[in-house]
């Protein structure tokens, strides 16, 4: 397929308005997942090297979208068509791999909200970026056993961003998301509707997309491969929305990509393989403050980043592949279709964001080795510290060997201040509002936080699955 190059004034410019349906379940519609397309995709030295354009690629998923109210999400064993023609033993929410796309609205309130353990072991459903109270945020102490449930209602008081869940058990968190138990969890708000007509013409219906991207590997037959030792679990391949090879055909618009890395350990470094800028809106905690031009974007487990590509500037049959800078990966192939161009991107400012300051106490947290914070393996049973409600903190995370570890706060946002040593600086990617950042070997972050939303039990760990498994997690009260 012949490709062509986008340069950046094609990304920069500005023209009408996009169409695209709308609504607040208008996520394009499952692909069903067929066995027909080619197994070439499959010899993985094609796709590790990537690029090449013999190579057969299959339709991206995208989950379908559900609203929260009175909905059960049942884990369980089941099988799923990731590798053409192969059938994969996965563990899933609802027989859905990944599992489906919540829709919940800012001011929301949700109750009869259910999880259903129907695997062999203990769960709970955690509900990462969401500001809920302590019962309903699936802590581990909440896991309930092999055919038990857990009642949840979800108030949802913050700003839209793209959330995800996903399961929360001590020391089994990696395995059951390795295994497929994540989907993501999108908040809307006043100005970022999800509408046709939303303040800043951000891309709606089927121009905007989740990928939920992470790696796997399977075996001969097509069933997963998975150890959970400690330095973590590290797929041979990407998949997006749980898809092998992915591609997504394209209008000529403008499209709005809400990408989450669902990987266990795994570090990305995304960029476009054309060299064209991603335009950067927003990320953890909803729209930044501005729009941002990033090249490559550095996103660890557990990260989100809201990025908007114009196509409108290509020819039909142009390709442009979303890439892993560091494991060479082809990651998501864009084929442009012939199309009318159409829509514009945002320029300028998004969003007010007040910025934290002045914080009445400092703290300091070290990540140590693989299972330790402040040279303390989690106890499930103990609260290692008080915050005070309503209160600007300043925490200060420190490595001191095996990282990179991506750390994790349960309960608020907080705002990225500082970082010193390993790459010296903050990111574009890192303003506003999060609630992961990537600490990695040698380096020391400072962030400001205050617990607004609740007071009560939360935690705080690393997001690489198996450290946070073998005990990189603190429990800690808001009080
Ligand atoms: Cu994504 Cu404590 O979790
Ligand atoms: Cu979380
Ligand atoms: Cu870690």
């Amino acid at each position: 397929m012949a490709r062509s190059r986008i340069d950046r004034r094609d990304f920069v410019r500005t023209i009408a308005v996009a169409g695209g349906s709308l609504a607040v379940a208008g996520l394009v519609p499952a692909c069903t997942g067929d066995a027909s397309h080619d197994h070439a995709l499959m010899t993985e030295p094609t796709l590790a090297r990537g690029g090449g354009g013999a190579v057969t690629r299959n339709p991206l998923r995208t989950p379908p979208a559900v609203a929260p109210s009175g909905l059960t999400l049942r884990a369980a064993p089941g099988t799923a068509s990731i590798i053409p023609g192969k059938s994969t033993t996965t563990w899933m929410y609802n027989g859905q791999f990944p599992g489906p796309t919540i829709v919940a609205e800012s001011g929301g309130e949700y109750p009869g909200v259910t999880f259903q353990n129907g695997l062999t072991q203990d769960s709970i459903i955690h509900w990462h970026g969401l500001l809920v109270d302590s019962p309903n945020d699936g802590h581990p102490r909440q896991v309930v056993p092999p055919g038990g449930t857990y009642g949840y209602t979800l108030r949802v008081a913050q700003r839209a961003a793209l959330n995800w869940y996903h399961p929360h058990p001590h020391m089994m968190t990696g395995e059951q998301v390795y295994r497929g138990l994540a989907g993501a969890f999108i908040v809307r708000d006043g100005v970022d509707t999800g509408l046709a007509g939303n303040a800043f013409g951000l891309p709606v219906g089927e121009y905007e997309v989740p990928l939920i991207i992470r790696d796997a590997s399977f075996d001969s037959r097509g069933n997963f491969q998975f150890s959970n030792k400690s330095s973590g679990f590290w797929g041979n391949m990407p998949l997006v929305n749980g898809t092998v090879g992915p591609y997504l055909d394209v209008q000529k618009g403008v499209y709005r990509f809400r990408m989450l890395n669902g990987c266990n350990a795994r570090v990305l470094r995304l960029a476009l393989n054309n060299g064209g800028a991603f335009t950067l809106i927003g990320n953890d905690g909803g729209l930044l403050d501005q729009v941002y031009g990033v090249s490559e974007i550095v996103a660890a487990p557990g990260e989100r980043f809201d990025v908007l590509l114009d196509f409108q500037g290509l020819s039909a049959g142009a390709t442009v592949m979303l890439r892993d800078l560091d494991a060479k990966w082809d990651v998501l192939e864009f084929r442009v279709i012939d199309s009318t161009p159409s829509g514009s991107l945002p320029s300028g400012s998004l969003s007010t964001i007040a910025a934290l300051s002045n914080p009445v106490t400092n703290r300091r947290f070290t990540f140590d080795g693989m299972t330790r914070i402040n040279g303390k393996v989690y106890d499930i049973n103990a609260i290692e510290f008080q915050v005070p409600f309503d209160t600007t903190e300043r925490w200060t995370f420190v490595t001191n060997g095996n990282g990179p570890h991506p750390v994790h706060v349960h309960g608020a946002a907080f705002q990225v201040e500082a970082r010193r040593g390993g790459r010296g600086r903050t990111f574009e990617w890192e303003r506003g509002w999060k609630d992961t950042v990537l600490v990695h070997d040698g380096e020391t972050v400072d962030v400001l936080i205050r617990f607004t939303a609740h007071r009560g039990l939360y935690i705080m760990h690393c997001h690489q699955l198996a450290h946070e498994d073998a005990g990189m997690m603190a429990n800690f009260e808001v009080v």
